[in-house]
């Protein structure tokens, strides 16, 4: 099967209920018939029971199956959320006196686990630039165990060439994790390409309609299975509930994933040479630094432009204030057009230096696109791109 049918067609085996779409096993723990198989489903780790939703759970395990067979991996596990899934990657392969390497354009949050806890607990970071892969070797150590990077990165849709940095790492003998959140397995797959786990937030595109909170590890099996150890015994689990939502949208990934990066590059084209910005940045338009990584590895480039306003921060302001209905909110991969302004938002505790270096200028405006007609997004972007210009009088 292809990998478009296996999204649809993985399903929890047919309860003697005959349903047609896949049941929702919402209990937190599961039956014996004996005590003595109860007590064998403790002491022999061998045996596939589910024993307590923390551990396992159908409704899981089938999220998780697709999401493996999706991203051509051999096994994985389901937190509560991406940044459940990526503290899980590093508290289950650092310890203290290791030594991580991560791409400075790193999503806020595992920046923050990345230069705030990590210290705190006796492992050091270092970040390299996406832009100079050339520097990442000099940056290795021999306490380095995990290099980390997100492609397309958020907020800055930086591109790095996975195969190359995945050499990299073979030589060293380092385990290489990527987020594909961005991305999503229907666009690309970094296993294929040498990565040796691979992570999302499914909150994004693969919920895709911006209801639960979820997130998703795939890889070796031997690496999968210390990390569903830490994930059992210190309880960042996905529910049940939200695997179920998960595991019925990756049934619609693919034509979403099509049609969001249809409408996305449309509208990049459309904005490229408006006279209110500077640049438009879309992995898909010729202009964008890394396009020649981004057609070897991607499939198309994704649901997500961003693009620079020449008036800076408060006509980043202006822009979202002259949204009609464009949504203002700071999720992303959702079939509504969203638009956010990292600067004055999610990003402005931040100083202007780190800002910088992740790529947020003040004018920087991110857009999801959504799956709403191409014409009436751009029309909306079209007409608060005009009330919010400078050379309006009434912006
Ligand atoms: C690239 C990336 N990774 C991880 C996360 C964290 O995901 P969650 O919000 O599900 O914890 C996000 C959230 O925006 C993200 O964009």
């Amino acid at each position: 099967m292809r990998p478009e049918t296996i999204a649809i067609r993985t399903q929890t085996e047919r309860t003697g209920e005959k349903e047609h779409s896949t049941p929702l096993f919402l209990t937190s723990s599961f039956v014996y018939d004996s005590a003595e198989d109860m007590a064998a489903a403790f002491s022999d780790e061998s045996l596939d029971v589910n024993i307590y939703s923390r551990f396992s759970n159908p409704s899981v395990d089938e999220f998780i199956k697709k999401v493996c067979l999706m991203e051509g991996a051999e096994d994985g596990i389901a937190t509560a959320t991406g940044m459940a899934a990526v503290n899980a990657c590093f508290m289950t392969f650092l310890s203290a006196g290791d030594h991580i390497i991560s791409a400075s354009a790193v999503f806020g949050s595992t920046h923050a686990i990345l230069t705030k806890y990590l210290p705190k607990w006796g492992i050091e970071y270092s970040y390299f630039d996406m832009n100079k892969p050339e520097t990442i070797e000099a940056m290795i150590k021999p306490n380095t165990k995990v290099l980390y990077v997100e492609t397309p990165s958020n907020p800055g849709l930086d591109i790095i060439d996975i195969e190359l940095v995945s050499a990299i790492c073979k030589k060293h003998n380092i385990l290489f994790i990527v987020d594909n959140c961005f991305a999503t397995p229907a666009v690309q797959r970094p296993i294929g390409f040498g990565a040796d786990l691979v992570l999302h937030s499914a909150t994004k595109f693969m919920d895709g309609q911006g209801r639960v909170l979820g997130g998703v590890v795939v890889g070796r099996k031997e690496l999968v299975r210390d990390m569903y150890l830490y994930v059992r015994n210190t309880g960042p689990s996905l529910s049940a509930f939200n695997a179920w939502v998960l595991s019925k949208s990756l049934e619609t990934l693919y034509v979403r994933m099509d049609k969001h990066a249809q409408n996305a590059l449309q509208i990049a084209m459309a904005l490229e040479h408006h006279p209110a910005l500077n640049w438009v940045k879309y992995p898909f338009l010729p202009s964008h630094p890394r396009y020649d990584i981004a057609v070897k590895q991607m499939s198309n480039g994704g649901g997500v432009l961003t693009f620079e306003l020449k008036a800076g921060l408060e006509g980043g302001r202006k822009f979202l204030n002259a949204l009609k209905w464009l949504s203002m909110t700071n999720n992303l991969g959702d079939s509504r057009t969203i638009a956010s302004h990292p600067a004055s938002t999610t990003h402005s505790k931040l100083s202007e230096a780190e800002r910088q270096a992740v790529g947020i200028t003040p004018g920087l405006i991110r857009l999801s696109v959504g799956l709403e007609h191409p014409d009436d997004i751009l029309e909306e972007i079209l007409q608060a791109l005009g009330a919010s210009s400078p050379l309006n009088p009434n912006a």
